[in-house]
């Protein structure tokens, strides 16, 4: 039997594991904290540790097949390096490719150099000397401040929304000089977002159905950004706003990225790549790469993927991925159940009550995500808390079973009810028209 070490202990994580065992994998966990969802397909054959702590990782993953390592944290400081020195192989790219998502200078100066279509307008700086230059030439509205370096989805900071006067951009580049490296500067861009997941082979780039995810913590797209509060896929595995065709633009983007990135560092990318696009007037832009699958959008594909997750990843490991993966023709809806006062101010170390029969009744697929087992209990550790996927026919019959799973989640806790719903698609439907007319 093929024994595999999962990495991470979100709910992206719970959803790999889980596609890993119905792969036929025996699995061990790696995690920072205790998981249940994870322990229990793991058989409890978990290590609780720093996910950098790479000489345990190594230590507990010396008789596996290979690691999966699901979260960005440990990918950026040599996760994979540290394994492949010590012999084992991993799903997940090394540090030198895990710059696309470490430093937005890197990649952003790599698509420039490599004529990469879907870039935009940007600069970087480690100094305050010509940012004012910059800006005015973009034009104080329009433009992004983003820190380079990882920033959790939290750093971005858009002007008109986050920032709203030349003073306070000003103040937030200075922050930044003291936190950061440094800083890009972009232009801002105006349209609908969508997410293309794909796993990377070295050269093959293969996609998995589009999601979108809604970053705002309130319903109606208010309030602060957070790391996503959930996200809907639809049975034609496209976006009604997005064609064929921009996903085909999208991919051809991104291999052309993994193609740069090995001539530019001699780094064989092997793992899951994560595009954000921006469907906009000047056609379809990047906003950002992630090393790893996006959390929750792993959960949308990764429920309805009918391809082995285990064959996949022997797949990456010995370059042969094929151009196309089988998932099911059916509607996604997955709600994030988070904390009160998430983002800003979540209440911690609070117990939850999971009532998993009357879960599984409905047919709901649920992943525990910032949470601790201890004991008999299961606390809230600060981060959204719980995953609820609903799968349909259609978007609607999704969101329904997902908005009605919310009930079996007891705590102080809260979620999108507008998430996957027919008004809300409407809205971004009516919003891509007025954009691209
Ligand atoms: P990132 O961490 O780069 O994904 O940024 C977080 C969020 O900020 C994105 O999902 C977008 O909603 C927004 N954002 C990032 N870059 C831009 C941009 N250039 N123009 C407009 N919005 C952006
Ligand atoms: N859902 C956004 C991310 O995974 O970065």
């Amino acid at each position: 039997m093929v024994l595999v070490v999962i990495v991470g202990n979100g709910a992206r994580e719970h959803a790999i594991a889980r596609s890993l065992v119905e792969g036929g994998a025996r699995l061990k966990a790696f995690m920072g904290s205790n998981n249940p969802g994870i322990a229990k397909l793991a058989k409890d054959n978990v290590k609780i540790s720093n996910l950098t702590n790479f000489k345990e990782l190594v230590e507990f993953s010396k008789d596996a097949d290979f690691v999966v390592v699901g979260p960005e944290a440990p990918l950026v400081v040599g996760a994979a390096n540290a394994l492949k020195s010590a012999g084992i192989s991993c799903i997940g790219p090394s540090i030198e490719a895990a710059q696309l998502e470490g430093s937005k200078i890197f990649t952003r100066e790599l698509l420039q150099n490599y004529n990469i279509r879907s870039n935009i307008e940007f600069q970087a700086f480690n100094a305050i000397d010509n940012v004012e230059t910059w800006v005015e030439k973009l034009g104080l509205e329009n433009v992004v401040v983003k820190p380079d370096g990882l920033t959790g989805g939290k750093g971005v900071k858009v002007f008109g929304e986050h920032l709203h006067s030349k003073s306070e951009l000003f103040d937030y580049c200075h922050q930044l000089l003291d936190s950061h490296s440094g800083f890009v500067i972009e232009e801002k861009l105006n349209g609908e977002e969508f997410t293309l997941q794909t796993f990377v082979d070295g050269s093959n780039v293969t996609p998995t159905p589009l999601v979108q995810d809604h970053k705002r913590a309130y319903e109606g797209d208010e309030g602060p950004n957070t790391g996503g509060m959930g996200s809907y896929s639809m049975t034609n595995h496209v976006m009604p706003f997005i064609t064929h065709e921009d996903v085909k633009f999208a991919l051809s983007e991104m291999k052309q990225t993994i193609s740069a990135l090995k001539k530019e560092t001699g780094a064989i990318y092997k793992g899951f790549l994560y595009g954000q696009f921006m469907k906009t007037k000047k056609g379809i832009k990047l906003v950002e790469y992630n090393v790893r699958f996006g959390d929750p959008e792993a959960m949308n594909v990764l429920s309805i993927m009918e391809s082995n997750m285990v064959a996949l990843c022997f797949q990456i490991l010995e370059g042969t991925l094929p151009d196309d993966l089988r998932f099911k023709k059916a509607a996604t809806v997955c709600k994030y159940i988070v904390p009160e006062g998430y983002p800003t101010n979540p209440v911690k170390n609070q117990p939850i009550q999971v009532d998993e029969k009357s879960l599984d009744e409905l047919g709901i697929l649920y992943y525990y995500a910032s949470v601790d087992k201890r004991g008999e209990k299961v606390v809230t550790t600060g981060s959204r808390t719980m995953g609820l996927l609903g799968i349909g026919s259609s978007l609607n019959e999704a969101e329904k079973k997902a908005e009605l799973a919310t009930q079996f989640v007891k705590g102080p806790l809260y979620h999108r009810k507008d998430i996957g719903t027919q008004e809300l698609l409407e809205k971004r439907i009516a919003h891509m028209k007025k954009v691209i007319k």
